[in-house]
């Protein structure tokens, strides 16, 4: 059988960083995100027994990509099958400009192989078959806010809605400002910061109270709430990751300077946009739509920008009728 899934990329507003469990992914701490319309990858699998070995394709691509060989090899797994597999997957956002891809393409790659082998699986099980390819990915499962639950095994560690697409009147936008892939990947980052961070125990004592305060601030509709917290998150990652020995600074001269400018066009114009920023360089600001177009059209490092996405909080995991082979 044949299955075809679409699923968004998300933006951690409190962040996913360190494991209890490096082989399932199980993290260290409970995360949140919102999950970001347009910005999507589209799967089509198809098992045969004919293939000897699986054909996968990314944006039209031949790729040997081991991480999706291994999801596969779980769902196989799963399905009692060792039937190969075609892959096909485009993706609507550029793939390694320094935004995190792999949240969306690891969601939908589970989620069509789920299907094309007939498993029946909850959303529950399927967060959970995700997060095995991707951490982040548990969460591309749902729209709007999600909620991702560290847990402490397999069955116990994925991510649930935990309010509505439009519980905020959220415009979010990716400020590109390189496109040079990151010099450390994000599972020998993370390892690294556990391992040697002297502030990664405050985090892990703050995060629980942070999320908390965010689930308040969706709940009460405070965007300025929520912007605030996701900021202040998005900081005391980086400061756990600059601690790190040796230091891991992700951040190059351009993100500096637009941070100082979203802080400083707060201070003049009284206006709520916030940054968040994930294991990069790369600035992601948060507020309403009206605000959002009013700080890219204003703030001056964004002119230097490579590209600026746009995006609103979407939907979940879909099954679009028409595959791509
Ligand atoms: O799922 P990964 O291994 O790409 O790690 C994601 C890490 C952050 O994007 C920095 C935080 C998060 O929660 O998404």
């Amino acid at each position: 059988m044949k299955a075809t899934a679409t699923a968004c990329a998300n933006l951690a507003l409190i962040k996913y960083w360190g494991k209890r469990d490096a082989a399932q992914n199980i993290p260290a701490n409970d995360s949140v995100s919102v999950t970001l319309d347009g910005l999507t990858a589209t799967t089509t699998v198809e098992f045969d027994a004919a293939l000897a070995r699986d054909e996968i394709e990314l944006n039209g691509a031949r790729t040997e990509d081991a991480r999706i060989r291994r999801q596969l090899d779980h769902v196989r797994r799963l399905a009692g099958t060792t039937d190969g597999a075609r892959v096909v997957t485009t993706t609507t956002f550029p793939v390694r400009a320094g935004l995190a891809s792999s949240a969306a393409g690891m969601a939908a790659l589970s989620a069509a192989a789920a299907r094309a082998a007939r498993l029946r699986l909850d959303d529950r099980a399927l967060s959970a078959l995700a997060r095995l390819g991707s951490g982040s990915a548990a969460r591309s499962i749902h729209g709007g806010f999600v909620h991702w639950h560290a847990g402490t095994d397999h069955a116990s560690s994925f991510a649930e809605p935990l309010a509505r697409a439009d519980a905020l009147d959220l415009a979010i936008a990716a400020v590109v400002l390189t496109e040079t892939p990151k010099p450390v990947e994000s599972t020998e980052a993370m390892e690294r910061t556990q391992a040697t961070s002297p502030l990664y125990p405050a985090r892990l004592a703050y995060v629980e109270g942070a999320i908390d305060r965010l689930t308040l601030a969706l709940h009460a509709g405070d965007l300025p709430g929520v912007g605030q917290i996701a900021e202040l998150d998005a900081l005391n990652l980086h400061a756990c990751m600059m601690t790190t020995d040796p230091p891991l600074l992700f951040w190059v001269p351009e993100t500096v300077a637009l941070l100082h400018d979203v802080w400083a066009h707060r201070e003049r114009t009284g206006r709520t946009v916030y940054f968040s920023i994930d294991a990069g360089a790369n600035v992601f600001l948060l507020g309403s739509p009206d605000e959002i177009e009013r700080a890219l059209a204003s703030l001056p490092t964004v002119a230097r920008a490579t590209r600026v996405l746009r995006s609103r909080p979407g939907p979940g995991v879909e099954y679009p009728s028409k595959h791509l082979f």
